[in-house]
């Protein structure tokens, strides 16, 4: 008989959390809404106790999703769950995700509490969430170093104190795939009440099996995985989704287990995901890599050409790739253009499908070849951006070698007015930067720049990812042109904007 289990991705709280994949709200939105639409059971959207914008966040992204269960992670507290519920207010289909430590290391020099009191504050924390909201998952932090008694103890209490799922995670990614379902079979067997709840799993990547551990617990009889997008989450990070529900539907015929996954709608998905945070998949990672589908070997070029199954286990097109496609270039109009924004899973509103047409035209021109990624990459600048209080207009970078570079720069305020100035840097980028931060007034620090082309061949598209730091706090931008100043520009000016709204404009933001 077949099986149904839930996929609880937890791109926007683990995934994010973990340096250097910080979001902004409007990117964190666009991946929630892709992540509806890849046919997640449940979002995790934030941790709306830890920060005023996470809350945010979390809210916005709730009264957007209508399709998936929209988590929001708290303490065992009661000052969490107050903010988790307001961060809900809206969602379709709330839960409330509760963690506390249960491993002697983390109750011991953490929490400093005794296993008693963690019991009491689980006991006391699932009812208290249960008053206002029917869906609790409590997560015992640390499970798989816990003694496996006190976890069965501390489930069996949540579950008989309204939990309706319950969450083991692998925290630090020590666990071995044998043992890992030996632990889970374990706690099946010894825990009061489990029938009542569903059991998930959460592994963390350390010695890279959390895929494989997290597939062994379904073997054991686990319901729930909790994964990311592209493995992105603390350290090593956490199993990736992609890789997860692939081996499951590659290997049905070994698992008989079902996802609501839409397959089709992974590429995308990651590649939204390496653009929102300028964190790249390395080009042999499973399923989303570069090299996942190349066939380089002459002999296994020759079989794949022969019949694909001799190197193939799954087509690009089950994680949608398209293939075979028309080369979309300057002549193309706008007919085939919004014909391959849909083949993407790419849905633009009437005004943004025209702005990115008439980009794409530009480029167009530049270019022979107009690819998918030059389209995403353009669609990005669409969708994915805030509202821009600064816009470039001009500049003019003069690089001589052994001399400084001078650099000057015009912005466009959002009210219409030219601001120009010129510095004097160590460097073309170092100078346009500084002309930039006389401009907007804002002393900021550059954490990461990022440099990369999104395609091939000498035209190539430069793509620029920068962070931004300011007061401890980050902010991404992104910029693309043929040029690879403008689009460093760019990508540093759409960071301060980035800044400029999150710092200011909190209450500008619409929840349907
Ligand atoms: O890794 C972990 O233990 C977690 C919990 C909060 C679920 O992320
Ligand atoms: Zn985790």
């Amino acid at each position: 008989m077949t099986r149904q289990i839930k996929i609880f991705d937890t791109t926007l709280r683990d995934g994010e959390q973990s340096p250097g994949c910080s979001m902004n709200v409007q990117e964190k939105i666009d991946v929630a809404l892709r992540l509806e639409r890849l046919g997640v059971d449940i979002i995790e959207a934030g941790f709306p106790a830890s920060s005023p914008g996470d809350l945010e966040s979390v809210k916005t992204i709730a009264g957007l999703i209508r399709n998936s269960t929209v988590a929001a992670l708290c303490r065992t507290l009661e000052k969490d769950i107050d903010a988790g519920k307001e961060a809900l207010v809206n969602a379709v289909s709330p839960r409330i995700h509760l963690f506390i430590a249960t491993s002697p290391v983390h109750m011991e020099y953490k929490l400093k509490m005794t296993p008693e009191q963690v019991l009491e504050q689980t006991i006391a924390s699932v009812k208290y969430a249960r008053k206002f909201c029917e869906d609790v998952e409590f997560s015992a932090e640390d499970a798989f170093r816990s003694d496996p008694d006190f976890v069965c103890k501390v489930f069996g209490e949540a579950i008989a104190a309204g939990a309706t799922t319950v969450n083991f995670p692998d925290t630090v990614g020590y666990a071995l795939p044998p043992e890992f379902a030996e632990r889970i079979r374990y706690i099946r067997e010894h825990t009061p009440g489990i029938e009542k709840a569903r059991l998930s799993v959460h592994c963390h990547n350390d010695l890279g099996l959390a895929v494989a551990n997290s597939l062994a617990a379904l073997g054991a009889g686990a319901e729930q995985l909790e994964c990311t997008i592209n493995g992105i989450g603390e350290r090593a990070g956490n199993a990736s989704l992609e890789e997860l529900v692939m081996a499951l539907r590659v290997r049905k015929d070994f698992w008989a287990i079902n996802t609501n996954i839409d397959t089709t709608q992974i590429y995308a998905t990651s590649r939204l995901v390496c653009q929102v945070t300028g964190v790249k998949v390395q080009p042999n990672k499973a399923i989303v890599g570069e090299n996942a589908f190349a066939h380089e070997a002459g002999v296994h070029q020759h079989g794949v050409m022969a019949n694909r199954e001799t190197y193939e286990i799954m087509t690009p097109e089950s994680i949608g790739i398209p293939q075979n496609r028309m080369v979309l270039g300057k002549h193309s109009g706008r007919h085939a253009f919004e014909e391959r924004l849909k083949e993407l899973g790419i849905s633009l509103n009437e005004e943004q499908q025209s702005s990115v047409f008439a980009q794409f035209k530009l480029l167009a021109d530049k270019k022979k070849v107009v690819s998918d990624r030059d389209i995403e990459a353009l669609v990005m600048g669409v969708s994915a951006s805030i509202p821009e209080t600064w816009s470039l207009d001009h500049w003019l970078i003069n690089s001589v070698a052994g001399l400084s570079s001078t650099a000057t720069i015009r912005l466009r305020h959002k009210d219409g007015s030219l601001y120009e100035k010129a510095a004097v840097g160590n460097g073309p980028l170092d100078a346009a930067f500084k002309a930039v931060d006389m401009i907007t007034g804002k002393e900021v620090g550059l954490e990461l720049y990022e440099l990369g082309a999104i395609t091939g061949g000498k035209s190539a598209q430069g793509e620029t990812m920068v962070k931004i730091t300011k007061d401890g706090r980050r902010w991404n931008g992104r910029g693309v042109s043929t040029d690879i100043v403008e689009s460093s520009v760019k990508a540093y000016v759409a960071a301060v904007n980035a800044l400029e709204w999150e710092t200011s404009a909190w209450g500008k933001i619409t929840i349907q």
